[in-house]
């Protein structure tokens, strides 16, 4: 198995972060993990039910997709060079990932805001600095352990919602990272993440999150947002809980 369950610096800033919430009168945060077998049970659940596709491009307004390369630097210069959709008319920096290539775990965000067009690294925001928070209170960092990147790869101007022309354009890029990274599970944070990789498109949020789904034989569980998290704390609770099925069901592979 890769990685290692041994708690870092960062889980301790974390952990301590997340017992200042519940000291501020956060409730109770922490819930008992799942046992093993109900792991496995979810995890095997999952692997036989469930979406494994990815959108095909509607064609609309979206230049024809050639075939992607089957490399994964070659990808990655491909996707920096994209122009597929108007985003990249208006993008500073095409925000392609950052992590371990070689994770156990992806999470998948919805598309770069102002600080990530800037850098071209995504979630580096305030979001970004609290999901690594939240992450690392499970011994998972992307250091060594976790690969970040998004539905869309640039950002919408003024941060509006991804249209389903440019989701269509770019997600042919994403469904090669989940391959090449292959990952032992998945974590969709938000709608349009959960909603993609999930292929249930009308479905909200939070009738998809506390539960494994299944991605290409992959476990996925579905969770909020970290800036909804920031605008609503006492959903952190949930964020929580689902967490630890994540860990649960990894700790089981
Ligand atoms: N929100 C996202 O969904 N992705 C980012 O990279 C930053 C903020």
């Amino acid at each position: 198995m890769r990685g290692s369950s041994k708690r870092r610096p960062e889980a301790e800033q974390g952990a301590r972060l997340l017992q200042q919430q519940i000291e501020m009168g956060g409730r109770e945060l922490f819930m008992d993990r799942l046992t093993r077998e109900q792991a496995l049970a979810l995890a095997a659940a999952a692997k036989s039910s469930g979406a494994d596709i990815l959108p095909v491009d509607s064609g609309e307004n979206v230049k024809s997709l050639p075939v992607l390369p089957a490399s994964y630097e070659e990808l990655r210069s491909a996707a920096l060079s994209c122009d597929r959709c108007q985003l990249a008319e208006s993008r500073t920096q095409v925000v392609f990932s950052d992590g371990a290539v070689d994770a156990r775990l992806v999470v998948v965000g919805e598309a770069p805001g102002a600080n990530e067009d800037r850098t071209g690294v995504p979630f580096v925001g305030a979001a970004g600095r609290y999901l690594d928070l939240l992450l690392a209170t499970v011994g998972m960092s992307r250091r060594d352990s976790v690969y970040i990147c998004n539905v869309l790869k640039c950002r919408p101007p003024g941060n509006r919602n991804p249209m389903a022309d440019e989701i269509s354009a770019c997600s042919s890029f994403l469904e090669k990272q989940l391959e090449l990274v292959h990952p032992e599970a998945l974590l969709a944070v938000g709608s349009f993440a959960a909603q993609l990789l999930t292929g249930q498109e009308k479905t909200a949020l939070g009738r998809l999150r506390g539960e494994v789904h299944s991605y290409r034989d992959i476990p996925l569980v579905c969770t909020y947002h970290p800036a909804a998290l920031l605008r609503n704390p006492k959903w952190t609770r949930s964020f929580w809980d689902d967490l630890q099925l994540l860990r649960a069901v990894m700790d089981s592979a």
